[in-house]
């Protein structure tokens, strides 16, 4: 008899067990996807009131525009090359730079001052150490790619290409110099369509590198810099490049043909920045 209840209330005990164990088995599976999906709600929640909260101050942007024709202009000749030629190229996450404090981003286009533009846009940052977007975690990413302050510069493509062949083959830095073989064909020549997603995003205002200084000072209005801030980009000054100077003893050595194929080659830099062809080299075609 006392066997029996013995037996009895073990097996009441193993079944208690047992019990507890899917309990708290179920517990922990559901309760983990529950505060799963409670983390990923407030991930959101955080992403969108970050955007609200950092939303950089569209009302000075529109302000700007409405007084500063010349950068509204700019933007139309983006989005009608865009609309008109279906290019999306997505940038390349390198050259994505963000000031979180500035709540800037900056992609950077070689040959276009973007050395001193990283030391305006980070003074203390060892230049390829500078920050990219692409370091941060998914929605945080989202969230600048929306509400940052979104720039870039470019130049007039003759001059920029003859830029990068000084740099490639003329003058070579030292570290060039010493490497048996590097790259010719590199970023430095590529279009900024691609290096730069031109049409997937969305620029707030593109610089020329031709008006560099006046385009700073713009550039400090339509972002609203502090006064501070301002500094540093204001104290740009603008050297006629050797570049530009020496644009038709270069050219002058090649057939007007090339001219021309370069021109297909760079088409969309002409026609989306509003940069003329031959432009500069239109005293080659005169002779
Ligand atoms: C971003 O800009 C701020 C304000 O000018 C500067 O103090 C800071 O060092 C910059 N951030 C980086 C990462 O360089």
């Amino acid at each position: 008899m006392i066997l029996r209840t013995q037996r009895k209330l073990g097996r009441l005990l193993l079944i208690i067990c047992i019990v507890v164990v899917l309990y708290t088995a179920y517990k922990a599976w559901f309760g983990a996807t529950n505060d799963r999906d409670a983390e990923e709600s407030e991930t959101l929640k955080v992403a969108r009131s970050q955007v609200l909260s950092s939303k950089f101050d569209v009302s000075t942007l529109q302000d700007f525009y409405s007084r500063q024709p010349r950068q509204k202009e700019r933007k139309k000749l983006i989005e009608t090359f865009c609309r008109q030629s279906g290019n999306t190229a997505k940038p390349n996450p390198l050259h994505i730079t963000v000031n979180q404090t500035l709540k800037i981003i900056y992609c950077i286009t070689p040959k276009c001052a973007s050395r001193e533009l990283r030391i305006m846009l980070f003074p203390f940052v060892n230049g390829r150490n500078v920050p990219r977007v692409r370091q941060f975690p998914p929605h945080e990413q989202n969230m600048m790619l929306e509400s940052y302050f979104k720039f870039t510069f470019v130049r007039e493509p003759f001059e920029r290409i003859l830029s990068a062949y000084k740099d490639k083959f003329v003058y070579l830095r030292n570290n060039q110099r010493k490497q048996k073989q590097y790259p010719a064909m590199d970023f430095h020549w590529d279009n900024y369509v691609n290096i730069c997603g031109m049409c997937a995003m969305n620029y707030d205002f593109i610089g020329h590198y031709e008006t560099m200084e006046q385009d700073l000072a713009d550039f400090i209005t339509a972002a609203g810099l502090s006064a501070e801030d301002a500094r540093r980009f204001a104290d740009y000054k603008h050297t006629q490049s050797k570049t530009s100077s020496s644009l038709l003893k270069y050219y002058s050595q090649i057939p007007l043909e090339w001219i021309d194929i370069l021109g297909q080659i760079y088409k969309a830099n002409f026609e989306m920045f509003g940069y003329n062809f031959p432009g500069p080299l239109k005293s080659l075609y005169e002779k």
